[in-house]
Protein backbone atom coordinates (compact mmCIF):
# COMPACT_ATOMS: atom_id res chain seq x y z
CA UNK A 1 0.00 0.00 0.00
CA UNK A 2 1.93 3.09 -0.98
CA UNK A 3 2.50 5.52 1.69
CA UNK A 4 4.13 9.33 1.25
CA UNK A 5 6.15 10.92 -1.63
CA UNK A 6 7.56 7.98 -4.21
CA UNK A 7 11.34 7.69 -3.02
CA UNK A 8 14.25 6.56 -5.71
CA UNK A 9 15.92 3.64 -4.18
CA UNK A 10 18.94 2.08 -5.55
CA UNK A 11 19.90 -1.58 -3.71
CA UNK A 12 23.33 -3.02 -4.57
CA UNK A 13 23.08 -6.97 -4.23
CA UNK A 14 19.08 -6.86 -4.21
CA UNK A 15 18.80 -10.28 -6.08
CA UNK A 16 18.48 -12.68 -3.18
CA UNK A 17 18.87 -12.44 0.81
CA UNK A 18 18.20 -9.02 2.42
CA UNK A 19 18.51 -7.04 -0.62
CA UNK A 20 15.56 -8.87 -2.12
CA UNK A 21 13.23 -8.34 0.90
CA UNK A 22 14.38 -4.75 1.10
CA UNK A 23 13.81 -4.08 -2.36
CA UNK A 24 9.87 -5.76 -1.99
CA UNK A 25 9.25 -3.46 1.56
CA UNK A 26 10.43 -0.10 -0.70
CA UNK A 27 7.68 -1.63 -3.30
CA UNK A 28 5.29 -2.09 -1.26
CA UNK A 29 5.18 1.41 -0.07
CA UNK A 30 5.05 2.31 -3.74
CA UNK A 31 9.21 3.92 -4.04
CA UNK A 32 10.60 3.20 -7.45
CA UNK A 33 13.78 0.63 -7.23
CA UNK A 34 16.94 -0.55 -8.85
CA UNK A 35 18.59 -3.34 -8.14
CA UNK A 36 21.83 -5.40 -9.03
CA UNK A 37 23.87 -8.08 -8.53
CA UNK A 38 26.17 -10.04 -10.52
CA UNK A 39 24.64 -12.77 -12.05
CA UNK A 40 22.62 -10.99 -14.35
CA UNK A 41 20.13 -13.90 -15.17
CA UNK A 42 19.05 -14.09 -11.25
CA UNK A 43 18.57 -10.68 -11.03
CA UNK A 44 16.00 -10.59 -14.28
CA UNK A 45 14.26 -13.66 -12.48
CA UNK A 46 14.49 -11.13 -8.74
CA UNK A 47 12.17 -8.18 -11.14
CA UNK A 48 9.85 -10.96 -12.34
CA UNK A 49 9.10 -12.39 -8.78
CA UNK A 50 8.83 -8.49 -7.64
CA UNK A 51 6.56 -7.81 -10.35
CA UNK A 52 4.58 -10.88 -9.70
CA UNK A 53 4.24 -10.22 -5.79
CA UNK A 54 3.45 -6.43 -6.06
CA UNK A 55 1.08 -5.90 -9.12
CA UNK A 56 2.15 -1.95 -9.91
CA UNK A 57 6.00 -2.91 -8.85
CA UNK A 58 8.55 0.02 -10.33
CA UNK A 59 11.44 -2.08 -10.35
CA UNK A 60 14.32 -2.47 -12.54
CA UNK A 61 17.78 -4.64 -12.38
CA UNK A 62 20.66 -5.10 -14.20
CA UNK A 63 23.47 -7.44 -13.99
CA UNK A 64 26.46 -5.88 -12.25
CA UNK A 65 29.14 -6.11 -9.90
CA UNK A 66 30.12 -3.37 -7.51
CA UNK A 67 33.97 -4.14 -7.77
CA UNK A 68 33.78 -3.39 -12.09
CA UNK A 69 34.74 0.21 -11.80
CA UNK A 70 35.18 -0.01 -15.87
CA UNK A 71 31.82 -0.84 -15.36
CA UNK A 72 30.32 1.71 -13.09
CA UNK A 73 29.36 4.57 -16.40
CA UNK A 74 26.89 1.82 -17.51
CA UNK A 75 25.55 1.50 -14.17
CA UNK A 76 25.20 4.92 -13.50
CA UNK A 77 23.44 5.47 -16.97
CA UNK A 78 21.11 2.48 -15.76
CA UNK A 79 20.33 4.25 -12.64
CA UNK A 80 19.63 7.67 -13.86
CA UNK A 81 17.76 6.23 -17.02
CA UNK A 82 15.02 4.48 -14.65
CA UNK A 83 14.59 6.47 -11.65
CA UNK A 84 15.92 10.26 -12.76
CA UNK A 85 16.15 10.92 -8.76
CA UNK A 86 18.07 8.67 -5.91
CA UNK A 87 16.57 9.07 -2.82
CA UNK A 88 18.35 6.60 -1.16
CA UNK A 89 21.44 4.33 -2.16
CA UNK A 90 21.89 1.39 -0.40
CA UNK A 91 25.63 -0.79 -0.30
CA UNK A 92 23.81 -4.14 0.80
CA UNK A 93 26.11 -6.39 -2.04
CA UNK A 94 28.32 -7.79 0.53
CA UNK A 95 29.84 -11.65 1.76
CA UNK A 96 31.44 -13.37 4.55
CA UNK A 97 33.67 -15.75 2.08
CA UNK A 98 32.78 -19.31 0.97
CA UNK A 99 32.92 -21.40 4.56
CA UNK A 100 34.09 -20.78 8.13
CA UNK A 101 37.70 -21.06 8.63
CA UNK A 102 41.19 -19.91 10.32
CA UNK A 103 42.60 -16.75 8.35
CA UNK A 104 45.41 -19.83 7.62
CA UNK A 105 42.99 -22.08 6.00
CA UNK A 106 41.21 -19.76 4.00
CA UNK A 107 41.60 -20.09 0.36
CA UNK A 108 43.61 -16.41 -1.12
CA UNK A 109 40.86 -15.75 -3.79
CA UNK A 110 37.90 -16.16 -1.65
CA UNK A 111 39.83 -14.03 0.95
CA UNK A 112 40.60 -11.10 -2.07
CA UNK A 113 36.69 -11.61 -3.13
CA UNK A 114 35.42 -10.91 0.53
CA UNK A 115 37.46 -7.88 0.98
CA UNK A 116 37.12 -6.44 -2.58
CA UNK A 117 33.60 -6.36 -2.38
CA UNK A 118 32.71 -5.45 0.79
CA UNK A 119 35.28 -2.86 1.31
CA UNK A 120 36.01 -1.67 -2.40
CA UNK A 121 32.42 -2.03 -3.49
CA UNK A 122 31.52 0.17 -0.43
CA UNK A 123 34.13 2.78 -1.63
CA UNK A 124 33.41 2.85 -5.52
CA UNK A 125 29.38 2.77 -4.61
CA UNK A 126 29.77 4.88 -2.05
CA UNK A 127 31.86 7.44 -5.04
CA UNK A 128 29.07 6.92 -7.46
CA UNK A 129 26.53 7.59 -5.29
CA UNK A 130 27.49 11.01 -4.35
CA UNK A 131 28.45 11.69 -8.29
CA UNK A 132 24.80 11.38 -8.70
CA UNK A 133 23.08 13.27 -5.36
CA UNK A 134 25.55 16.12 -5.75
CA UNK A 135 24.17 16.71 -9.94
CA UNK A 136 20.49 16.33 -7.75
CA UNK A 137 19.20 20.09 -6.52
CA UNK A 138 20.66 21.10 -3.36
CA UNK A 139 19.49 21.27 0.21
CA UNK A 140 20.48 23.04 3.21
CA UNK A 141 19.96 19.68 4.92
CA UNK A 142 20.08 15.94 4.13
CA UNK A 143 17.42 14.73 1.53
CA UNK A 144 19.49 12.36 -0.01
CA UNK A 145 20.97 9.61 2.13
CA UNK A 146 23.58 6.98 1.21
CA UNK A 147 23.40 3.34 3.56
CA UNK A 148 26.18 1.40 4.36
CA UNK A 149 26.57 -1.79 6.15
CA UNK A 150 29.95 -2.18 8.33
CA UNK A 151 30.77 -3.66 11.53
CA UNK A 152 31.62 -1.31 14.89
CA UNK A 153 34.88 -2.77 17.03
CA UNK A 154 32.00 -4.41 19.24
CA UNK A 155 29.78 -6.15 16.45
CA UNK A 156 33.95 -7.49 15.15
CA UNK A 157 34.69 -8.81 18.44
CA UNK A 158 31.00 -10.87 18.96
CA UNK A 159 31.29 -11.94 15.30
CA UNK A 160 32.41 -15.41 14.86
CA UNK A 161 32.69 -15.00 10.52
CA UNK A 162 36.65 -15.07 9.06
CA UNK A 163 38.66 -12.40 9.79
CA UNK A 164 38.61 -11.13 5.87
CA UNK A 165 34.50 -10.29 6.62
CA UNK A 166 35.68 -8.89 9.94
CA UNK A 167 38.34 -6.77 9.10
CA UNK A 168 36.78 -5.51 5.84
CA UNK A 169 33.38 -4.73 7.43
CA UNK A 170 35.47 -2.82 10.05
CA UNK A 171 36.92 -0.75 6.74
CA UNK A 172 33.13 -0.40 5.66
CA UNK A 173 32.37 1.96 9.01
CA UNK A 174 35.77 3.60 8.39
CA UNK A 175 33.86 4.74 5.12
CA UNK A 176 30.88 5.94 6.45
CA UNK A 177 32.23 8.01 8.99
CA UNK A 178 34.87 9.80 6.77
CA UNK A 179 32.20 10.03 4.25
CA UNK A 180 30.58 12.05 5.84
CA UNK A 181 33.29 14.08 7.68
CA UNK A 182 34.39 14.77 3.80
CA UNK A 183 30.82 15.66 2.91
CA UNK A 184 30.87 18.16 5.78
CA UNK A 185 34.14 19.78 4.87
CA UNK A 186 33.28 20.31 1.25
CA UNK A 187 29.91 21.90 2.39
CA UNK A 188 27.47 19.06 0.65
CA UNK A 189 24.94 19.32 3.08
CA UNK A 190 22.50 17.75 0.91
CA UNK A 191 23.62 14.10 1.34
CA UNK A 192 23.56 11.99 4.54
CA UNK A 193 25.82 9.02 5.34
CA UNK A 194 24.41 5.95 7.86
CA UNK A 195 25.12 2.56 9.14
CA UNK A 196 22.75 0.01 8.62
CA UNK A 197 22.87 -2.94 11.24
CA UNK A 198 20.09 -5.38 10.01
CA UNK A 199 21.77 -7.85 12.88
CA UNK A 200 21.91 -11.89 11.74
CA UNK A 201 19.72 -12.65 8.76
CA UNK A 202 18.57 -15.99 7.49
CA UNK A 203 20.42 -15.96 4.39
CA UNK A 204 22.90 -17.76 1.90
CA UNK A 205 25.35 -15.59 3.71
CA UNK A 206 24.94 -16.53 7.04
CA UNK A 207 24.32 -20.20 5.89
CA UNK A 208 27.99 -20.13 4.42
CA UNK A 209 29.69 -19.38 7.41
CA UNK A 210 27.66 -21.35 10.38
CA UNK A 211 29.36 -24.29 11.61
CA UNK A 212 27.69 -27.53 12.24
CA UNK A 213 28.58 -26.44 16.53
CA UNK A 214 26.84 -22.38 15.98
CA UNK A 215 23.42 -23.61 14.31
CA UNK A 216 21.33 -24.26 17.37
CA UNK A 217 22.50 -20.40 18.12
CA UNK A 218 22.31 -18.95 14.51
CA UNK A 219 18.56 -20.63 14.34
CA UNK A 220 17.40 -18.64 17.75
CA UNK A 221 18.95 -15.68 17.21
CA UNK A 222 18.59 -15.01 13.37
CA UNK A 223 15.46 -13.86 11.71
CA UNK A 224 13.70 -13.66 8.27
CA UNK A 225 14.97 -11.51 5.56
CA UNK A 226 11.18 -10.51 5.21
CA UNK A 227 10.90 -9.72 9.12
CA UNK A 228 14.12 -7.59 9.14
CA UNK A 229 13.12 -5.41 5.93
CA UNK A 230 9.53 -4.85 7.68
CA UNK A 231 11.30 -3.08 10.52
CA UNK A 232 14.17 -1.40 8.63
CA UNK A 233 12.63 0.07 5.31
CA UNK A 234 10.48 2.95 7.31
CA UNK A 235 13.59 3.72 9.09
CA UNK A 236 15.22 4.25 5.71
CA UNK A 237 12.57 6.06 4.59
CA UNK A 238 12.29 8.92 7.01
CA UNK A 239 15.76 9.34 7.84
CA UNK A 240 16.89 12.47 9.57
CA UNK A 241 20.73 14.15 9.52
CA UNK A 242 23.42 13.88 8.50
CA UNK A 243 24.75 10.41 9.99
CA UNK A 244 23.11 7.69 11.84
CA UNK A 245 23.10 4.05 12.90
CA UNK A 246 20.22 2.47 11.66
CA UNK A 247 19.22 -0.86 13.60
CA UNK A 248 16.68 -3.51 13.66
CA UNK A 249 16.75 -4.11 17.06
CA UNK A 250 18.90 -2.43 19.71
CA UNK A 251 21.74 -4.57 21.32
CA UNK A 252 19.71 -5.16 24.61
CA UNK A 253 16.24 -5.84 22.79
CA UNK A 254 18.00 -8.63 20.82
CA UNK A 255 19.84 -10.36 23.48
CA UNK A 256 16.15 -10.28 25.48
CA UNK A 257 14.56 -11.68 22.43
CA UNK A 258 17.52 -14.30 22.19
CA UNK A 259 17.10 -15.15 25.96
CA UNK A 260 13.11 -15.35 25.79
CA UNK A 261 13.79 -17.81 22.59
CA UNK A 262 16.01 -20.16 24.39
CA UNK A 263 13.94 -20.52 27.71
CA UNK A 264 10.54 -20.85 25.19
CA UNK A 265 13.08 -23.80 23.57
CA UNK A 266 14.32 -25.30 27.06
CA UNK A 267 10.06 -25.29 28.06
CA UNK A 268 9.59 -27.27 24.72
CA UNK A 269 12.09 -29.55 25.63
CA UNK A 270 10.84 -29.89 28.93
CA UNK A 271 7.17 -30.80 27.67
CA UNK A 272 8.44 -33.11 25.13
CA UNK A 273 10.59 -34.85 27.68
CA UNK A 274 7.98 -35.19 30.32
CA UNK A 275 5.24 -36.85 27.58
CA UNK A 276 8.23 -39.00 26.12
CA UNK A 277 9.06 -40.08 29.52
CA UNK A 278 7.66 -43.58 30.37
CA UNK A 279 4.74 -43.83 33.19
CA UNK A 280 5.46 -45.88 36.41
N1 LIG B 1 22.88 -12.35 6.75
C1 LIG B 1 23.30 -11.75 7.86
O1 LIG B 1 23.18 -12.32 8.97
C2 LIG B 1 23.91 -10.36 7.80
C3 LIG B 1 24.22 -9.74 9.03
C4 LIG B 1 24.78 -8.46 9.02
C5 LIG B 1 25.01 -7.83 7.80
N2 LIG B 1 24.70 -8.45 6.63
C6 LIG B 1 25.00 -7.76 5.39
O2 LIG B 1 23.84 -7.69 4.58
C7 LIG B 1 24.24 -7.64 3.20
C8 LIG B 1 23.40 -8.65 2.42
O3 LIG B 1 23.73 -9.94 2.91
P1 LIG B 1 22.81 -11.23 2.68
O4 LIG B 1 22.90 -11.99 3.94
O5 LIG B 1 21.49 -10.85 2.11
O6 LIG B 1 23.71 -11.99 1.58
P2 LIG B 1 23.29 -12.97 0.37
O7 LIG B 1 22.03 -13.67 0.65
O8 LIG B 1 24.51 -13.77 0.10
O9 LIG B 1 23.02 -11.95 -0.84
C9 LIG B 1 24.08 -11.16 -1.33
C10 LIG B 1 23.61 -10.37 -2.53
O10 LIG B 1 24.71 -9.55 -2.98
C11 LIG B 1 25.01 -9.87 -4.35
N3 LIG B 1 26.45 -9.68 -4.56
C12 LIG B 1 27.46 -10.37 -3.98
N4 LIG B 1 28.64 -9.92 -4.45
C13 LIG B 1 28.35 -8.92 -5.33
C14 LIG B 1 29.13 -8.09 -6.16
N5 LIG B 1 30.47 -8.16 -6.18
N6 LIG B 1 28.50 -7.18 -6.95
C15 LIG B 1 27.16 -7.08 -6.95
N7 LIG B 1 26.36 -7.85 -6.19
C16 LIG B 1 26.96 -8.77 -5.40
C17 LIG B 1 24.51 -11.32 -4.52
O11 LIG B 1 24.22 -11.69 -5.87
P3 LIG B 1 25.38 -12.29 -6.85
O12 LIG B 1 26.04 -13.41 -6.10
O13 LIG B 1 24.65 -12.73 -8.08
O14 LIG B 1 26.31 -11.16 -7.14
C18 LIG B 1 23.21 -11.25 -3.71
O15 LIG B 1 22.22 -10.58 -4.44
C19 LIG B 1 25.73 -7.90 3.18
O16 LIG B 1 26.45 -6.70 3.05
C20 LIG B 1 26.00 -8.51 4.53
O17 LIG B 1 27.33 -8.32 4.98
C21 LIG B 1 24.15 -9.70 6.61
Amino acid sequence: MPSGHRLGIVITGGSRGLGFALAKGFLAHGDRVVICARDGARVQDAVRQLRQDIGSADIHGIGFDVRDRGDSARFKAFVLGRLGRVDRWINNAGTAGERQAPLWALDGVDMLETTTTNLFGALTMSSLAVQIMREQPPSKTPVYHIFNMGFSDLGALLSRSPIPHKASKIGVAVVTRSLRAELAAHGMSSIGVHALSPGLVKTDLLRRVTTPDAAGFVEIAAERPEAVAQSLVPKIRHVRGRGSSIRHRSLPVMIARMLFRLSLRGARGLANARRLKPRE
